[in-house]
């Protein structure tokens, strides 16, 4: 048995509060254990924590315009790797359309964020069409192909050796965020039917260590006339969910956990309304994410914490880097001039320290580390 070290106190000028009420002319810094589920301490700064006039070392946040990278392959595996870790490996993968053999992850299950085009999936549980802003677990072992009339740019998570799993919902009950019933799952239809045939070869490319081994077939592999059982492809999109908020407490990023792997979690950021307690912040609080890697893919809307990112970037905040609102959001800590948020963003973060894969150092933006530079 173990378990934290109890501390409760308050010091000097302080909240009582987290997130609520600062005293006067302050800025909120959390610092925490477990992401934000565990112990943590809120400081009350007079300047922005992120107020430096230089930062050099390899803390340094990263940030990739991925809608830069090349267009191709035609194989998810030759996709460019962005940010890799033992448990997570993530892609971006920007497919010209059509693919031309079958793949099938050996190594984990696959999630696939569909973040612009529109798609058919058939794969060995059926067909399934895809839209943008689709989330598609594929389990590990499954073949499947995408078979597209124009280019689909495709954000890939593997959860390396593990399974996707749906997080504990807790005090609001199962069928909060999105309800396990709006997952759909592909169908054995007539499309699905018509596409199975003999005329070979068919081939697909299993990936397993990172590997890829080509198995060749004289005719379609995809031929299932059926199945049953309780592991399926399952679908989701982003505007199927219904975020938590509370009028009164900024929430913190966990709340927003849409999918949990094995030392890592998926959190969609979906448009909500802001707080509107008049001591209540309505902007992300300062932290260092100390015990977790952050990773931020911007998918469409308005980011309101962050200037000078559009959609298809992604940002890497590696854990114990310092970060919060940018210096305009902050003139809005208590005060926004819009009712909602306007983004969809999907959140990776990673209980391991992640590396930054050959195929984003094309695409870095490297003035990321300034753009904190400035007063509010
Ligand atoms: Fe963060």
């Amino acid at each position: 048995m173990k378990r934290y070290i109890p501390v409760s106190r308050v010091e000097g000028k302080a909240s009582r509060q987290a997130h609520c009420d600062l005293p006067e002319g302050t800025f909120e810094r959390e610092m925490s254990k477990e992401g934000f589920f565990g112990p943590a301490a809120f400081f009350h700064h007079r300047h922005p924590p992120t107020g430096w006039i230089e930062f050099t070392g390899p803390l340094q946040p990263r940030a990739f315009d991925l809608a830069k990278l090349a267009a191709g392959p035609d194989s998810p595996w030759s996709a460019p790797e962005v940010l890799v870790n033992a448990h997570c490996r993530i892609r971006y993968w920007r497919l010209p359309g059509r693919m031309a053999r079958l793949a099938r992850n050996a190594d984990g299950d696959e999630l696939l964020f569909l973040h612009s085009g529109a798609a058919e999936l058939f794969c060995d549980f059926g067909r399934l069409a895809l839209v943008a802003g689709d989330y598609v677990v594929l389990p590990r072992g499954t073949m499947w192909r995408i078979e597209s009339g124009s280019p689909v740019d495709l954000l890939m998570i593997e959860a390396t050796n593990s399974s996707y799993q749906l997080p504990e919902k807790g005090l609001v009950g199962n069928h909060a965020i999105f309800d396990p019933a709006m997952l759909d799952a592909p169908q054995v239809d007539g499309e699905f039917l018509a596409q199975q045939s003999d005329d070979g070869p068919w081939q697909v490319e299993v990936k397993r260590r990172n590997a890829v081994s080509t198995i060749t077939y004289p005719f379609n592999p995809l031929d299932a006339v059926g199945w049953h059982g309780d592991l399926s492809v399952l679908r989701v999109n982003v505007r199927d969910l219904r975020p938590l908020m509370s009028h009164r407490y900024h929430l913190p990023p966990s709340a927003h956990t849409t999918f949990v792997a094995n030392r890592f979690v998926v959190c969609t950021f979906a448009p909500r309304p802001f707080e509107t307690d008049p001591g209540a912040l309505k902007v992300p609080f300062f932290h260092n994410n100390d015990d977790y890697d952050e990773v931020l893919f911007y998918h469409a809307g308005d980011f309101f914490s962050r200037d000078n990112i559009h959609p298809g970037m992604m940002t890497f905040h590696p854990g114990g880097f310092t970060h919060g609102p940018h210096p305009k959001a902050l003139t809005r800590m208590f005060q926004q001039p819009k009712p909602a948020t306007d983004e969809f963003a999907v959140m990776v973060d990673t209980r391991d320290a992640l590396d930054v894969g050959a195929g984003a150092a094309a695409i870095e933006w490297s003035g990321y580390v300034d753009s904190w530079k400035g007063r509010p």
